[in-house]
């Protein structure tokens, strides 16, 4: 398989705060690779700065064999990279089908864009009933729904999922990984940052911990779900561990 996205060596800072060190992943082409760890490991930091929106302090980040590290994130975006944010930052004062709209507001395919948004509206009815209707309407697992229908019609090649089950009920959870399986069946390749670690390893082809912005342990995900050092990795600085699932 063909690397798609490649970081390699990669730290960050907030000023003097040191949020990465290090850190190196690669993503094939057809895959999804999860990226697991604590609060404040550096989930966040590692996408945001595969988007460009934080800079690299050392390091560099290649896609589709390009070296995009300097790149801003218009034109990352451009290559076919998307984030759907912690908090899915939908515009709730907008309409859900303007919400789809703004999605794809680099095309200029619009007959193409229109049976996209038809079609995401008959993979979630729940949309559709609600298209004329403000997106505050939406329940949270339905908001969710919407910012990865809204990610999906800027045709990525790579989608960067941060936490996108949190505060999900159980069938939006169930739903939402189906919907994952689905969209990297049709050749998406999904990068997902993940709290929910038995469902994130049971759909990833690759895993990556972080633990305090540093690679703790990588590989096989059925083999980091029998380490003993993924449940360190959630039980730093005296926090419990998250629920299984
Ligand atoms: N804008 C910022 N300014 C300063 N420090 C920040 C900023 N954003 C994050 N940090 C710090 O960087 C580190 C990594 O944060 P990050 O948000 O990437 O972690 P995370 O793994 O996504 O955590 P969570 O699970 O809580 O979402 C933390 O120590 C955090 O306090
Ligand atoms: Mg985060």
């Amino acid at each position: 398989m063909a690397p798609l996205l490649s970081v390699s060596g990669l730290s960050v800072s907030y000023g003097r705060v040191s949020a990465l060190t290090d850190v190196s992943l690669t993503v094939n082409e057809g895959e999804i690779v999860t990226v697991l760890g604590a609060n404040g490991a550096g989930k966040s930091t590692l996408l945001r700065a595969i988007l460009g929106a934080v800079p690299a302090k050392a390091g560099g980040i290649a896609f589709a064999d390009e070296d995009v590290t300097a790149e801003p994130p218009h034109k990352r975006i451009a290559r076919g990279i998307v984030l759907v944010p912690e908090g899915r930052r939908i515009l709730i004062s907008l309409t859900v089908e303007e919400n789809l709209l703004l999605g794809a507001h680099m095309r200029a395919d619009a007959g193409t864009v229109r049976r996209e948004i038809d079609a995401i509206y008959g993979r979630f009815p729940n949309l559709a009933e609600r298209r004329h209707m403000a997106a505050s309407c939406l329940s949270g697992g339905e908001q969710q729904m919407l910012a990865i229908g809204r990610a999906m019609l800027a045709k990525p090649k790579l989608m960067m999922l941060d936490e996108p089950s949190l505060g999900l009920s159980p069938l939006f959870v169930s739903k939402l990984f189906d919907l994952i399986r689905e969209l990297n069946r049709d050749g998406l390749a999904i990068l997902l940052v993940e709290q929910n670690t038995g469902k994130a390893l049971s759909v990833a082809h690759q895993a990556t911990v972080l633990e305090l912005g540093r690679v703790l342990m990588a590989g096989d995900p059925k083999a980091l779900a029998a380490d003993p050092r993924l449940q360190e990795a959630y039980l730093g600085e005296g926090e419990a561990a998250p629920a299984q699932h």
